[in-house]
């Protein structure tokens, strides 16, 4: 058994997986990415053969050195794919360990603990990424493993040169633990970060050659469990060896809905986020009309997103969860009937009261996303997480990789919100190996049969209307790329009562009507949304300008060329 286990991954980290022989004729292709240096990985694995999930895999491990607020290995993530017309779903979200119990944020008075679900060991869910990875590679992989690790481990073994953004994020970071006395070993990793100067991280290089070497084993199995074990019983933390071997990423259907003429496919749950865009959509569509001249942005489009945002959050608060532990009602809650009597329920020109949104099925700040099309035409949209920026915050000692706060997307206890605000019942109550639920939510649209957009976003719950919204902007309002990923957003989620979140940008006139309909309103940033969108030209990717983004499109003619 031995022998044949190590002989399949010796064959699978050094040979294709995936027959790429009857894929249709050369396109350009296109990258969106949160950075500079996945943005440079993922297009040399594009140059040199290598479809998107291969650029994909080869960025996710990139970002695990490059961009430690959210890139990881320590954490978890969705990957919306459609490979040769073919839509699938990767779910490598994190898992509760075996040891994790519903009240295990709450003090003895039955309150939450401040910090415990987000700061240190505790606050960590058993890590998905690796597993995903390994998982999407032997589905769909053209290149060999070895070789799609490899600028990971160069960067992380020779240093990468440090982003101004990066290092201000660290020092940033460091101000707030220790105002908030929270003691880990995060300045001992990051504390020496400067600036454009390199910055190496040998003990994340050899934890990523084990991964190269050893496939999925390389994290789960061996040197690196046993680190993982071993900080775990020093510091309080659950996860164990046997948490770590049982982890499986998990392909599900993904969500796919007909939308004005295109076809959306999106997250299923544990996502919450493919439930709620199919729901945005569905009701936008359903009252767009009955607005005369509705404008991108306009006082009339905010509201009208607000009121459908309201019976979407309460909608989710109730009904979504890991469905390998709870029914998650999602035919239902995504049927068109549904979604038109829902809508029906709004009204355009006032604010509905927040405690009359009820759940409507009658009794029966950082993670990263990234958007890739291949020159087959096959697209992968990425987001990955350790929740907050930098995660727990701690590091597992010898193996270098910070580990996730992924806890705290558990409802702690019932009615109290979480970092975002979120609030959850008992479908989202704490037990052993399950997946808390996310707002995840990497998206595909399709256009007679060919893919459209590629989006998604970090930013927590307002992960869900950055994507309707990028959605609507790219396809409604025809906005190109970049205007999209530019043009500010905006956030309602029921609770904090007819309160909306706006980033900067919106225009005076547009944020007075609001407050006069008597919202409140709240400045915030929004994650950045990275996005590829197909035109009749070509595509277009596009990422945020105010982030450290960076989106590249190779052109059939160059491609030709090279
Ligand atoms: O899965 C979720 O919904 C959250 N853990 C995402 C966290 C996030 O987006 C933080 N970023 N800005």
């Amino acid at each position: 058994m031995r022998f044949f286990t190590s002989v399949f991954v010796a064959l699978a980290l050094t040979s294709c997986a995936y027959d790429r022989s009857n894929l249709p004729a050369v396109e350009e292709h296109a990258v969106a990415m949160p950075d500079t240096f996945s943005a440079q990985a993922a297009m040399d694995v594009l140059l040199e053969g290598g479809n998107a999930v291969d650029a994909a895999i080869a960025a996710q491990f990139v970002l695990a050195v490059t961009l430690p607020e959210a890139g990881n290995i320590g954490g978890g993530g969705f990957m919306t794919l459609v490979m040769e017309g073919e839509p699938a779903f990767l779910d490598y979200r994190e898992m509760a360990p075996e040891q994790a119990t519903r009240d295990m944020y709450l003090d003895e008075n039955g309150e939450v603990k401040p910090y415990n679900s987000l700061f240190g060991a505790r606050a960590a869910g058993v890590p998905g990424t690796v597993a995903g990875m390994w998982a999407a590679h032997k589905r769909y992989g053209l290149l060999p493993w070895k070789r799609l690790l490899q600028p990971a481990v160069t960067l992380a073994e020779e240093g990468f040169k440090v982003p101004q953004a990066l290092a201000d994020n660290v020092s940033w970071y460091q101000q707030k633990l220790q105002k908030q006395e929270l003691i880990g070993n995060f300045s001992k990793y990051f504390g020496h970060m400067k600036a454009n100067q390199l910055f190496r991280q040998p003990e994340l290089a050899t934890t990523l050659k084990r991964i190269q070497t050893e496939g999925r084993a390389g994290f789960y199995e061996g040197e690196t469990a046993q680190l993982i074990h071993t900080y775990m019983q020093e510091n309080n933390g659950l996860i164990n060896k046997a948490d770590l071997t049982n982890y499986e990423a998990a392909w599900r259907k993904p969500i796919t809905v007909e939308w004005n003429d295109y076809e959306v496919v999106t997250s299923p749950a544990p996502s919450s986020g493919g439930v709620a865009v199919a729901q945005i959509l569905g009701m936008f569509s359903e009252r767009a009309d009955d607005i005369e001249q509705l404008e991108h942005n306009s006082a009339a489009y905010l509201h009208l997103m607000a009121e459908i945002s309201k019976r979407v959050f309460s909608d989710r608060a109730t009904y979504l969860g890991d469905p390998d532990f709870i029914d998650v009602p999602q035919a239902a809650l995504i049927h068109p009937d549904y979604i038109e009597s829902r809508a029906a329920e709004i009204n355009l020109t006032a604010i509905s009261d927040t405690d009359s949104i009820r759940p409507g099925l009658a009794e029966s700040e950082d993670t990263t996303h990234f958007s890739i099309v291949d020159q087959w035409g096959n697209a992968v949209a990425n987001t990955t997480t350790i929740n907050l920026s930098f995660g727990s915050g701690v590091v597992v000692e010898g193996a270098g990789f910070l580990l996730n706060d992924e806890m705290d997307d558990f409802s702690a206890k019932p009615g109290v919100p979480n970092f975002f605000g979120a609030v959850g019942g008992e479908a989202n109550e704490i037990q052993p190996h399950k997946r808390m639920l996310s707002s995840m939510t990497p998206t595909i649209v399709l256009h007679d049969d060919k893919v459209k957009l590629v989006t998604g976003s970090p930013g927590g719950t307002t992960i869900i209307s950055s994507v309707a919204q990028s959605i609507l902007s790219t396809l409604y309002f025809n906005l190109d790329a970049e205007q999209a990923v530019n043009a500010p957003r905006f956030h309602h989620q029921l609770l904090p009562k007819d309160t909306i979140r706006v980033h900067d940008g919106f225009d005076q006139q547009t944020l007075n009507k609001l407050t006069e309909m008597g919202y409140v309103l709240d400045k915030r940033r929004f994650g950045d949304v990275h996005l590829i969108k197909r035109t009749a030209a070509g595509l277009e990717a596009a990422s945020e300008k105010s982030g450290r983004g960076r989106s590249l499109v190779i052109e059939k003619d160059q491609l030709a060329n090279n």
